[in-house]
């Protein structure tokens, strides 16, 4: 029987880390200013969210996201040991595309040189749940024999579209830039415990307008009708979120999307070396393992160092986790996300 086989992961950050601190004296520009810009403190953002840094790509225009994307994807490319010719299908997970149209993902496959003729190029929305959405649909692929090599991508460009205000200080001290990648690809095996085991998606659209960014509405005419620079009409440029509400989903949906992948597999927290929960909150992932009896030292976190990097967070906690010799290939994955949508789900695979 054919099953899906993760072949190779990889992830990017860039290279400026900005701690707390620095955060608040940082301008839409991400230039450090004398005047405190934001009205916001480490001790808050640590007790609150347990985020201590984030990366931010360099703002001077040389940095797309497809940027992030294409040096993730060389990494798990290099560690599947293939070429990017072989590569027949692109699924492009974020919520901050280079531009409003193409897609990243054809942008993606012209950067990393892939065959025009031979290779399908995706680009799915699902913010925060866009990793396990993508391993989803390449399971599928896959397993019908449909593609042989596809690059599953989640990347982010999100810190020039947060606003460096009081205002939206909930929103701006949670996300970070990065990218996160898998290669995966058709294994014909008898072992029902091999490659993707399980995955369940999931949304709920009654949420969407708890955690959105509008930027435009195509029902308006014009469709972008505000002065960006003022902020009395400028709200619309910037992530809205009611965060106590998306905390209490958030809990909520991951607990029973975690019990659900157990139960629906027949497997419990023997069968699984690694629990790697979205990034959003380290409160919100501390209280799911709490629910859900999860043993502390299974789950894997990196909040603390990234923040949110949205449709990233899992293909690079593991990532990350890989480099530091914790996570190894073979080990049996549980992951399960929850984002803006609302959407969520779960996934378990071995590495
Ligand atoms: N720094 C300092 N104070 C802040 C702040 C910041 N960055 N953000 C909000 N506050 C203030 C609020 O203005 C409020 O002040 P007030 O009591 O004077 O009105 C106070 O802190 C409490 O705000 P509240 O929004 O109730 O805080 P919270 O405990 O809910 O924490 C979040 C805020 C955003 C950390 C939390 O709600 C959260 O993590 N929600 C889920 C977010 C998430 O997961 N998003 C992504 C989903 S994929």
């Amino acid at each position: 029987m054919i099953r899906t086989q993760v072949l190779g992961i990889g992830s990017y950050v860039p290279e400026r880390e900005i701690n707390n601190d620095e955060l608040r004296f940082l301008n839409e520009k991400h230039e450090v200013c004398e005047q405190q810009q934001i009205d916001t403190n480490d001790d808050w953002i640590q007790a609150r969210t347990g985020i201590r840094a984030r990366r931010y790509v360099p703002s001077d225009e040389s940095v797309a996201n497809s940027d992030l994307a294409a040096k993730a994807a060389t990494s798990a490319l290099g560690n599947a040991d293939v070429a990017p010719s072989e590569v027949d299908c692109i699924i492009y997970a974020t919520l901050s595309p280079d531009v409003m149209f193409p897609g990243s993902g054809v942008l993606l496959q012209h950067k990393l040189g892939i065959n025009q003729h031979e290779c399908a190029c995706y680009d799915i929305r699902q913010q925060c749940s866009g990793f396990v959405y993508g391993l989803q649909m390449a399971d599928a692929f896959i397993r019908t024999g449909m593609y042989k090599r596809v690059l599953l991508v989640g990347s982010e460009l999100q810190s020039h579209s947060l606003e460096f205000a009081t205002r939206g200080r909930d929103v701006t001290v949670i996300f970070g830039d990065g990218a996160g990648a898998f290669l995966l690809g058709p294994k014909d095996t008898g072992d029902e415990r091999d490659g993707v085991i399980y995955t369940r998606c999931q949304a709920d659209g009654a949420g969407a307008w708890e955690l959105y960014l509008k930027l435009f509405e195509t029902r308006r005419a014009p469709y972008f009708n505000y002065d960006a620079s003022d902020p009395e009409q400028n709200i619309d440029k910037y992530p809205q979120m009611h965060g106590k509400r998306v905390f209490l989903q958030a809990v909520r949906n991951m607990v029973i999307s975690t019990n659900t992948a157990l139960k629906e597999t027949g497997m419990n927290w023997n069968d699984i070396d690694w629990f790697v929960p979205h990034q959003a909150n380290l409160r919100i992932n501390q209280k799911v393992a709490e629910v859900a009896e999860i043993p502390d030292h299974k789950v894997l976190n990196t909040i603390e160092f990234y923040g949110n990097t949205t449709a990233a967070t899992v293909p690079l906690t593991i990532d990350h986790w890989y480099k530091e010799g914790r996570a190894k290939k073979g080990d049996m994955i549980l992951a399960t996300v929850f984002g803006s949508g609302f959407t969520w789900g779960s996934a378990i695979f071995r590495l």
